[in-house]
């Protein structure tokens, strides 16, 4: 029987919390809303679920900006509504996960409000302070992902912080042990309100380095193609070891682990990438022993899809990195990235007119793999990525610096449509949506789609009961590389009573299973 813990084979869902269910008609899902659509996932045949940040913030990266990691925006609801929700989980059999920001705060956190005033106040030196060179230009070359300088002037200080995102984003010095110390009561108070895991956000992003501070280096296979996500300025440069993945982040790996294992059975998945061919070592370093149990790998979620024969070449990586074990955890779609329904027709040259048999075929594919998946809300009903949001509609501050030329990350966050029958396809009785309903997604109403046989939703949840029952994929995480020609990937999933060939076809666009 299975030694594995639940998190080494989970299929995890992860809801986009603002755009999921609204309970209160403000236009904005809540944590009421999804207590309230519990049944729908936990039926999908899922093992947990992982909630997009619900903490206190101006919302100015939607949640990614924390401004007091111990309460809950009262937009999304109560201490008490996330009680009967987590409660509600449990009882369904699912697991619920947290997403924990610590690379940066909000501006708007009473620490930086403080440590901005002064170089002398007791929270100073919790963020990363720097003075101007001579010429009055900051002292390292680093970028921030979202464009512009990674360094923002504090006219009350007269220096520079750091961000890697938003300039409302200041990093946490985590050289300070108080700054880890915090982390730590952080992670006590929610273990202890008995959430199962975390899910780390951005976790490479964390800066643990004194100064003075490395410059980034030129990125010599950056080429300025017609991509517009390729050509924004911070591709130019690599990162690691400079203004990233700096080697004391270990130390918040291990002090978050301490904390876990204090508990039972609790998981902690860091969110990591690294520059180029990298990733892998770099989710390498951060689960090594007394570290984090996983890492959430970005190699299927490029940007502009994959062909089968890229597929092929990461999961490869994979699994010569980290077969036998559980420590990985890939994904096709999340809030991030355009969505794969959309992104993976071309690259996968699909004929499927509707795309349904490919969406599938990838859902299949990801929960067959060794270690953790994660599913994002609307893959299980084949939703497009909305690419007709009006500019002035926007929301995401990426999308929003960038559009035209560049969308941002919008066009996979809208809301889920539930009943098209319904005002807002049943997401919300407000007036007005956050963002606005998906035309095509009314197509695809969740409850509708539910009662469809022939339904992704429905396939699915029928291949995830039949996942659970195969010894090869939930008593044991191995699998041999992948073999097949250009049009497939095969291989076989390994445990002591099962040997179990995958085969997946994007020519049928369709999965087999045989024991042998
Ligand atoms: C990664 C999150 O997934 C993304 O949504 C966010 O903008 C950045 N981290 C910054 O926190």
């Amino acid at each position: 029987m299975s030694q594995l813990k639940w998190w080494e084979t989970a299929i995890i869902y992860q809801i986009y919390l603002r755009s999921f269910q609204d309970s209160n008609a403000d236009g904005v899902g809540d944590l009421q809303g999804i207590t309230s659509r519990l049944e729908y996932i936990s039926n999908l045949g899922v093992d947990a679920i992982w909630i997009s940040p619900f903490f206190k913030s101006p919302q100015n990266d939607f949640g990614y900006d924390v401004s007091d990691y111990f309460d809950i925006a009262p937009e999304y609801g109560s201490l008490d509504d996330f009680k009967k929700l987590l409660i509600k989980a449990h009882s369904l059999g699912l697991k619920l996960m947290v997403d924990i920001v610590a690379a940066h705060s909000s501006s708007e956190h009473p620490y930086f409000q403080e440590s901005r005033q002064s170089k002398e106040n007791s929270k100073s030196d919790w963020y990363h302070w720097v003075d101007p060179m001579p010429d009055g230009t900051p002292p390292t070359n680093w970028l921030s992902f979202f464009g512009g300088n990674a360094w923002s002037w504090e006219p009350q200080r007269q220096q520079y912080y750091l961000h890697n995102f938003l300039s409302s984003q200041p990093n946490f010095n985590f050289s300070n042990p108080h700054v880890l110390d915090y982390f730590e009561k952080i992670a006590h108070f929610w273990f202890d309100f008995g959430v199962d895991g975390f899910r780390l956000d951005a976790v490479h992003t964390i800066n643990s380095d004194k100064p003075p501070y490395k410059d980034n280096i030129p990125n010599p296979n950056f080429k300025t193609g017609p991509l517009p996500l390729d050509q924004q300025p911070f591709f130019r440069q690599l990162h690691d070891f400079a203004q990233l993945n700096q080697p004391g982040i270990q130390e918040f790996s291990a002090r978050m682990r301490r904390v876990a294992d204090s508990y039972e059975d609790r998981f902690l998945m860091g969110e990591v990438d690294g520059d180029n061919e990298d990733a892998m070592k770099v989710s390498k370093s951060f689960t090594q022993e007394g570290r984090l149990h996983a890492t959430y790998n970005f190699d299927l979620l490029e940007w502009y899809g994959l062909t089968v024969c890229e597929m092929k070449e990461i999961i490869n990586k994979a699994v010569g990195t980290f077969n036998n074990s559980g420590k990985l955890c890939f994904a096709f779609s999340n809030h991030d990235v355009p969505r794969s329904f959309s992104r993976q027709l071309a690259p996968l040259n699909v004929k499927d007119v509707d795309g349904k048999s490919m969406q599938l075929l990838l859902l299949k594919l990801e929960s067959c793999l060794i270690g953790s998946a994660c599913i994002y809300q609307g893959e299980e009903l084949g939703y497009e990525d909305v690419r007709d949001i009006p500019i002035h509609q926007l929301k995401d501050p990426w999308g929003i610096e960038f559009a035209p030329i560049f969308p941002g990350r919008d066009t996979c966050r809208t809301p889920m449509v539930w009943d098209a029958d319904l005002k807002n396809g049943g997401f919300s009785e407000a007036n007005e949506t956050w963002l606005p309903i998906g035309k095509k997604h009314l197509k695809k109403a969740a409850l509708q789609e539910v009662k469809r046989s022939d339904s992704i939703y429905n396939s699915f949840s029928h291949f995830l009961m039949w996942r659970k029952k195969q010894p090869a994929f939930v008593e044991a995480n191995r699998m041999t590389t992948l073999s097949g020609n250009q049009r497939q990937i095969i291989f076989d999933r390994i445990s002591e009573r099962q040997t179990l060939r995958c085969c997946f076809d994007f020519e049928s666009l369709t999965a087999s299973f045989e024991e042998i």
